[in-house]
């Protein structure tokens, strides 16, 4: 029970009563949540995996562009969201790449989901869209350079979504303030988030759900009653 003038935000409880109402994980979903705990692999929260799930069954991408695949679980979790859709999705580490490669075989999603093995900017920068939706997890300081990519390969109402906008609170540091190995990443993520809310080329908002979400999305400049 809430203590009289507090909230239910305020002493935590909402957290716990949020989290009964999600929905189960499938088998293979629970079981990469248990090998990323105990192998300490980032993978989205259960509270921004719970809406990256809601967001995509709303847009039911017909294709979808992540940079970030880790072990797989957000691909996988995209494609159990939108069955019908193509997925290409870029990672980085060669073995990284192909643990995922492996669950996704193993789910039978591999007709839908393609792993791209190599670095965001680069792997961007050499695809054609358009994409549904863009969902950005990999290295946070690289978001930025990103974006003209994104731009390109996301048309009008193409939703762009981005993890770990608030970077573990480390983003409400000023760069200049923040621990120096830390300084470029937080200056960067600025800058991500600057030129997206304010660039009038999306409607965003960036929400306090797991380490931050920024939903974008990308605006018919032709439309646009605020210009
Ligand atoms: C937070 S994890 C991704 C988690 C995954 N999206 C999930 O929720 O299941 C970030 C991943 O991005 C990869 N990565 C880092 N820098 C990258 C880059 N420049 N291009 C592609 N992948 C990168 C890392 O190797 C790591 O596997």
């Amino acid at each position: 029970m809430c203590e009289p003038g507090a909230n239910a935000f305020q002493n935590g409880s909402a957290d716990s009563f949020i989290a009964e109402l999600r929905p189960e994980e499938s088998p293979l979903l629970r079981e990469l949540m248990e090998f990323a705990a105990v192998n300490n692999v980032p993978i989205l929260r259960p509270d921004a995996a719970a809406l990256l799930r809601t967001l995509t069954v709303l847009k039911r991408p017909a294709r979808v562009l992540e940079a970030g695949t880790a072990i797989g679980y957000s691909a996988l979790l995209l494609s159990e969201a939108a069955p019908e859709a193509h997925i290409e999705t870029v990672e980085l580490d060669a073995d990284t790449a192909a643990l995922a490669m492996r669950n996704i075989d193993r789910a039978g999603r591999a007709d839908c989901i393609r792993v791209i093995l190599g670095d965001a900017s680069e792997v961007f920068a050499a695809l054609r869209g358009p994409y549904d939706m863009i969902f950005l997890d990999s290295a946070k300081g690289q978001y930025v350079r990103l974006l003209d990519d994104v731009l390109r390969l996301l048309p009008a109402g193409g939703l762009l979504v981005a993890d770990n906008c608030l970077f573990y609170g480390k983003i409400l540091d000023e760069p200049a303030d923040a621990p120096h190995k830390h300084r470029t990443i937080v200056a960067n993520l600025r800058a991500f988030l600057s030129r997206v809310a304010g660039s009038g080329e999306f409607e965003a908002s960036l929400l306090p759900v797991g380490d931050g979400v920024l939903l974008a999305v990308r605006k018919d400049a032709q439309n646009d009653p605020r210009k």
